[in-house]
């Protein structure tokens, strides 16, 4: 692994800012692919205000007024556009205490998703129901066990009943999945530290360009509307000059050998076929986490097989590349 992947940014914490390496983690997995907060905040879903702050919150082209603390209810999210999907579920509104935190905090209420865990909108119901199963029985689990998100959903697959998988999964598969993610191409981008288990831009002297290597960074487009959980606010991923054409080549041709041609099994237009889920438009970040997983052999339920030849050869490098290229297409 080169040097420049390992070390980013620094942490604001308290008064001071403390400089980390992600060395002091021992990480192996991609650490772009795999935001890890820092040690002290490991476990927390979010970074908690230093004093609770009541006022109301707004997001544009909504009318709805939360306090932050209701923005961060893991069994009552926040729905600033109540008007633009259907009506929610139970397992997707409030989900069930203790273990079945609601589906619609982290995946958003419109199922679009956030980098650090995936978009859910347009799944095939029988696709997400799989996926639930993998989990539940031990057969899906994460290369990177330190990262919050994919850890607390291996607890909710493991306690959702059948009732509260099934609703959920036809109310995901009855939304259309909007454009969410712009890439663009760079040779540097703005240093960067993990927060809430996203990356987010440093500010203060810390702040400042570096070039990107080899990684795809995704953050925010507007980091105070993501951290309100705004599910009308999108991300932008920097991505290597050249990615997105060097992920088309072994997209779509398999690359002499290196992979195999993806629209045999995703469809044409990469957006899934019968069962098999749609990779595009969908955010590089958790595309790239499946493949490392699948690669790994920690995502290995009955489907997750037809997957194996695609993505034995495949190096870091060139998932950069074809999660540039993904994400780049419309969802
Ligand atoms: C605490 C946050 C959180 C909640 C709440 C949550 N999920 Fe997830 N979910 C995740 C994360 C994180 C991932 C991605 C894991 C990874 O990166 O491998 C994920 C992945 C998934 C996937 C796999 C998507 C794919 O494309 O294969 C499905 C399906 C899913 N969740 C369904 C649900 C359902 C149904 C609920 C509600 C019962 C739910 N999730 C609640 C965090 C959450
Ligand atoms: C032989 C069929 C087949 C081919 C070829 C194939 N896939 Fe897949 N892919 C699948 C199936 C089936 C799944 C669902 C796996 C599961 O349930 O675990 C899947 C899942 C995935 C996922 C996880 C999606 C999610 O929502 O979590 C990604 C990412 C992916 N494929 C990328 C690719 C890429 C990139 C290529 C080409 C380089 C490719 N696949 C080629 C069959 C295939």
């Amino acid at each position: 692994m080169k040097l420049p992947q390992l070390r980013y940014g620094a942490v604001a914490a308290g008064a001071g800012i403390i400089t980390m390496s992600i060395l002091a983690q021992n990480q192996t997995t991609p650490p772009w692919a795999y935001a890890l907060n820092p040690p002290a905040t490991q476990g927390a879903p979010a970074p908690a205000p230093a004093a609770p702050d009541t006022s109301l919150k707004h997001v544009p082209g909504s009318s709805v007024g939360l306090t932050l603390p209701q923005t961060r209810d893991l069994f009552n999210p926040p729905d600033w556009y109540p008007d633009d999907h259907p009506a929610m579920p139970e397992a997707v509104m409030h989900g069930r205490r203790p273990d079945v935190r609601a589906c619609g905090y982290c995946h958003l209420p419109n199922g679009q998703g956030r980098p650090e865990n995936a978009s859910l909108a347009g799944l095939p119901a029988g696709y997400i129901v799989q996926q639930m199963a993998d989990y539940k029985n031990g057969l899906r689990k994460t290369s990177e066990s330190k990262m919050g998100p994919p850890t607390t959903m291996l607890a909710i697959g493991k306690a959702a009943n059948d009732a509260e998988v099934k609703a959920a999964a036809e109310y995901f598969a009855s939304i259309k999945p909007k454009p969410w993610i712009k890439v663009m191409e760079t040779k540097m981008v703005p240093k960067t530290h993990v927060s809430g288990w996203m990356f987010v831009e440093t500010e203060g002297p810390e702040k400042g360009m570096e070039p990107i290597g080899s990684r795809v960074i995704e953050m925010p487009v507007d980091l105070e509307r993501t951290e309100l959980r705004d599910s009308k606010s999108g991300f932008i991923a920097y991505a290597p000059i050249g990615s997105i054409k060097k992920g088309e080549a072994l997209v779509t041709t398999g690359g002499a050998g290196k992979t195999i041609k993806c629209s045999i099994c995703h469809g044409a237009d990469l957006k899934g076929i019968g069962n098999v889920p749609s990779i595009s438009g969908r955010s590089p970040s958790y595309i790239a986490r499946q493949l490392y997983d699948i690669q790994q052999g920690n995502r290995n339920g009955p489907w997750t097989q037809l997957m194996k030849e695609a993505v034995a050869k495949l190096t870091v490098d060139d998932m950069v590349s074809i999660t540039a290229y993904l994400a780049s297409r419309t969802p």
